[in-house]
């Protein structure tokens, strides 16, 4: 609220902000990317970050986007197509508890 408690105050997506913080509350954010917790997947972004995936490879060129949108579709698949390519893990265990 450092900002909103000023700015846009009359917008009503704000105002819900406003509401939650008022009453601290988690915002229940709708996630873009993720996967089900069923599917006990753990994706952690720093071992992608230190080989200098870019970003927009694993959720297109969010620099031209002004609202969050799923951009690239996300599956074990994909997971392993890159993995195969980079020569890293396979491993079952990696990428799920
Ligand atoms: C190798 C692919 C990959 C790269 C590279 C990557 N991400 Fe992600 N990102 C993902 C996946 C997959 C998820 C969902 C993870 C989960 O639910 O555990 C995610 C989730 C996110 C989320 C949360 C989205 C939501 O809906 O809750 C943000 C924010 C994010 N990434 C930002 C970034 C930024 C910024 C970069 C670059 C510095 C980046 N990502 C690089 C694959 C990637
Ligand atoms: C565009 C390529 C790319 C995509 C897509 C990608 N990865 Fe990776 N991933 C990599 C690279 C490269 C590494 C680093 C390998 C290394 O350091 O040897 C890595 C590392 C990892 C590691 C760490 C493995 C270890 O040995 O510690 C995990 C876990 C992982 N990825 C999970 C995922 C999951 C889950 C997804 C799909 C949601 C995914 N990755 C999608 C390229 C990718
Ligand atoms: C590089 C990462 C990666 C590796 C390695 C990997 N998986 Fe996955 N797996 C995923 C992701 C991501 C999903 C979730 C896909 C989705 O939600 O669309 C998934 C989904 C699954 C599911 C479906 C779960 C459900 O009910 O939603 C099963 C079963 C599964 N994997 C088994 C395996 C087995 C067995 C191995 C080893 C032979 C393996 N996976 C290796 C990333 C990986």
């Amino acid at each position: 609220m450092l900002c909103h408690a000023k700015l846009a105050t009359a917008k009503p997506e704000i105002r819900k902000l406003a509401a939650f913080a008022a009453s601290k509350r988690e915002v229940p954010w709708r996630r873009v990317y993720g996967f089900p917790a069923e599917s006990l997947v753990k994706f952690q972004h720093a071992p992608h970050a230190r080989a200098k995936i870019s970003c927009a490879t694993c959720h297109g060129d969010m620099t031209q986007a002004s609202t969050a949108e799923l951009l690239v579709k996300h599956n074990m698949g994909t997971c392993l197509r890159c993995h195969r390519q980079y020569k890293a893990t396979e491993d079952c265990a990696a990428c799920h508890y």
